[in-house]
């Protein structure tokens, strides 16, 4: 697809744009525009690819866009993680966002990764009553990982699966190395929203960008939909956004 085109494929409406700082600041302006008609509930990722996004609603805070009536969940954590380690989503969070707007403290939500092991089940079905009991989630960001994954949904993510524990693939293993220092470092499991909390959001936007990630949109936009490849098990949400950069879109 041309940069600076929009159509609708198998149901995604995707967008393409010249550069990812572009697909940035459009996916702020979307949830700028949440964020001013009143109380809102916002679904987080973590991951190189909306750091754009959370600069751009940083510049569009000190102008005056105001976070206090915002509760945010994110999609997924390291299990188990200190929480002060520097690859931990609850501390790019905190730097990529949460300590750069008034969001109120209590109204951020992430994955705890110190949760102990017997605590497990209950932390993830509170993490669903929390969502529940915020109204739900109007708009849910997204990256994707090379392998399909949408938040740590791995292959063989059931279509309604909820939050939970996971064990992660050899790929994304690999993929998150340099964080961790190597791949004996990274941890073997993470806790994620399932793909059925993520399908019950209102609204979802996946982003992705660069030339490593375009075979993987031509697969969640082209190919077969099924637990192979978990993002194409978002299609047929009726508001499903994709947003691409050049690089990403150029097998669409
Ligand atoms: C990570 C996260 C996902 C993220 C994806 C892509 O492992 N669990 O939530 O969307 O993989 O990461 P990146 O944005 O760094 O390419």
């Amino acid at each position: 697809m041309e940069p600076g085109s929009r159509g609708s494929r198998n149901g995604i409406d995707v967008r393409t744009f010249a550069t990812q700082a572009d697909a940035c600041e459009a996916a702020a302006a979307e949830i700028a525009a949440i964020i001013e008609t009143g109380p809102a509930v916002l679904g987080l990722a973590a991951g190189r690819t909306p750091v754009g996004v959370y600069d751009a609603l940083v510049a569009r805070h000190a102008k005056g866009l105001s976070f206090a009536r915002v509760e945010t969940f994110n999609l997924d954590e390291w299990w188990p993680i200190d929480l002060q380690s520097p690859a931990s989503f609850h501390r790019f969070m905190h730097a990529s966002l949460f300590d750069r707007v008034d969001l109120p403290r209590g109204k951020r939500h992430v994955p705890n990764g110190t949760i102990a092991a017997d605590r497990l089940d209950a932390h993830c079905r509170e993490y669903e009553a929390k969502i529940a009991a915020a109204g739900g989630i109007d708009l849910q960001l997204l990256g994707i990982g090379r392998n399909g994954h949408v938040g740590f949904n791995e292959p063989g993510s059931a279509r309604d699966s909820r939050t939970r524990k996971v064990e992660l693939t050899a790929s994304t293993l690999e993929d998150n190395a340099a964080a961790f220092g190597s791949v004996a470092a990274v941890p073997r499991h993470a806790l994620t929203m399932g793909i059925g909390t993520i399908l019950a959001a209102r609204r979802l936007l996946v982003l992705a960008f660069g030339g490593r990630k375009a075979s993987i949109v031509e697969a969640m936009v082209k190919g077969a939909p099924g637990e192979a490849v978990p993002a194409t098990l978002l299609r047929g949400h009726p508001k499903l956004e994709l947003y691409c950069d050049a690089e990403a879109a150029i097998l669409l």
